[in-house]
């Protein structure tokens, strides 16, 4: 699966997306980022992207141009590849849907994502309208940019491609699976801190464990996420 980041500050990305399971499946080829600077496509000397806000109005508006140009330019690599293709572009915005689970196995299927973040105060509302299909929102507080909120989108779609993480089953089994948190989980030594393993788990019996991290899951939910049951029931 191929990510492309449209961003000013793709060192940024680049730094984050390179290490640990995501910069593994980059070495292996399972994944493909590449974060393009919206900069190289200023259309004036300056390399100047950003100007005032028509109306007045505090900050200063990332301009259309540039965002379009560097738009075209990753779609005409992606049409050159595949060419029926038309990549779902998503901007990062506070004003967007908010990211899930759900929303995160629905972009997992796609072949190419187009990952736009804006900057300042946002960006030219006429490109938007021209090339975005989803806005995506992290949750419900506002970030200086869209960087962080287009790496958390790229890993929570990463880690759901076949092969990035070590063990598939693990992606199966975990929170938000059927709208319940995951169950706690145990490693050695068998008591720590006084603490003990439930015997439950110790058993080797494995229709009694299945049945125990299930009751836990909803226990779980009920305590912490109630909101997710209300969604489950309706
Ligand atoms: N940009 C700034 N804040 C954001 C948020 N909460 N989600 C997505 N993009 C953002």
């Amino acid at each position: 699966m191929n990510f492309h980041i449209m961003t000013l500050f793709p060192e940024m990305i680049l730094q984050g997306l390179n290490t640990s399971i995501t910069g593994r499946a980059i070495e292996k080829g399972i994944i493909n980022i590449e974060a393009v600077n919206i900069r190289d496509y200023a259309f004036n000397k300056h390399n100047k992207v950003d100007d005032y806000i028509y109306g007045g109005g505090a900050g200063m508006l990332m301009q259309a141009e540039p965002v379009y140009l560097c738009y075209e330019a990753i779609l005409s690599g992606i049409i050159e590849r595949t060419p029926k293709c038309r990549p779902r572009v998503i901007y990062l915005t506070p004003q967007g849907e908010v990211f899930t689970q759900k929303k995160a196995q629905e972009l997992a299927k796609e072949e190419d994502l187009i990952l736009l973040c804006g900057h300042y105060e946002g960006i030219d509302e006429r490109v938007l309208e021209e090339i975005v299909t989803d806005n995506i929102s992290i949750g419900d507080y506002v970030l200086t940019g869209g960087e962080l909120p287009a790496m958390i989108v790229t890993d929570a779609v990463s880690r759901l491609i076949p092969g990035v993480l070590n063990n598939d089953v693990s992606a199966e089994f975990e929170s938000f699976q059927d709208n319940l948190l995951e169950y706690p989980q145990y490693s050695r030594p068998e008591i720590w801190h006084g603490k003990r393993v439930p015997e439950v788990l110790l058993s080797g019996h494995h229709a009694n464990i299945e049945k125990w991290r299930h009751e836990q899951s909803v226990l779980r939910t009920r305590q912490r996420r109630p909101d997710l049951i209300d969604i489950s029931n309706k």
